[in-house]
């Protein structure tokens, strides 16, 4: 992880759910890289958090980590204000914690559907209003950010490609969507801007399964015109610039950032 470095993000708090491993971490890294001090989220990894909330402060950044599982509402408030409690505020929220409980159709359970909706939607359902109940009680600090606040979802490629094998996922992904897009429609006239990022393959603990062997890679790889898999690092950077105010007339929208995943590659040479 070595993400870029600025001030673009100095003087602002931002939480990242899920920030232990991954991509959540990556993106603490960045957002701490860029200035801003950092809430390392986690629901079961404390060694994981630890060592982001290490990295980030070895640099000379701020960070300390926080246990919660954000599919619990209590636990989501009693982290919000940690947070703030350390803080004083919040400006940035990224909604990444997720997890994949893969099964058929025909064989998955009501336990394996509503374990990943839980997480995946509804986590970030509470996240993001917390963190709207967070900026609008603050009220406007302009010379620290032109919005309100900023909040980004982690989404997937899979709010549009269907999955088989991954209906919750796949649901909780497309969910994630109009989740997005209805809050940033309510919040933009309070200067809060909510957008998706919607990573494609990124070399995480995820999807280690699909790039385990050479083969494994190299059929992954025929899903990816860019011809690599992405790098965590990738989606930091990604954040932390649509966090910033150079960004700060995006909202509502999801950036894919998938080298090329959604550029349908199975019709480059068919249909
Ligand atoms: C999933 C990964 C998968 C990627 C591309 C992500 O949302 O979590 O497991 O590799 O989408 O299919």
């Amino acid at each position: 992880m070595s993400p870029t470095t600025s001030n673009r993000l100095t003087g602002q708090f931002a939480l990242v759910t899920g920030s232990s491993s991954g991509i959540g971490a990556a993106v603490a890294v960045a957002l701490a890289a860029h200035g801003a001090g950092v809430v390392v989220n986690y629901s079961r990894d404390a060694a994981g958090a630890d060592k982001v909330v290490k990295i980030i402060t070895d640099a000379g950044g701020q960070a300390f980590a926080v246990q919660a599982d954000v599919s619990q509402e209590a636990d989501v408030l009693a982290m919000f204000k940690q947070a703030t409690d350390r803080f004083g505020t919040l400006h940035i929220v990224v909604a990444n914690a997720g997890i994949q409980v893969d099964a058929p159709l025909l064989d998955m359970t009501l336990a394996q559907w509503q374990k990943v909706i839980d997480v995946n939607l509804t986590g970030q359902f509470l996240c993001l209003r917390e963190a709207a109940r967070e900026f609008t009680k603050r009220g406007p600090q302009p010379d620290i950010s032109k919005a309100l606040g900023k909040i980004i979802c982690m989404s997937s490629v899979h709010e549009v490609i269907p999955w088989a094998g991954h209906v919750n996922y796949a649901t909780s992904k497309g969910g994630i969507m109009q989740l997005m897009k209805t809050s940033a429609q309510e919040l933009a006239p309070h200067k809060i801007r909510v957008n998706s990022i919607a990573p494609g393959a990124i070399a995480t603990p995820i999807n280690l399964t699909a790039r385990d062997t050479p083969a494994e890679e190299k059929a992954l790889l025929t899903l990816i015109p860019y011809n690599r898999v992405g790098d965590p690092a990738d989606i930091g950077n990604l954040a932390a610039w649509l966090a910033s105010d150079e960004a700060d007339y995006i909202t509502g929208q999801t950036i894919f950032m998938d080298g090329g995943m959604t550029l349908y590659p199975g019709f480059a040479d068919n249909g």
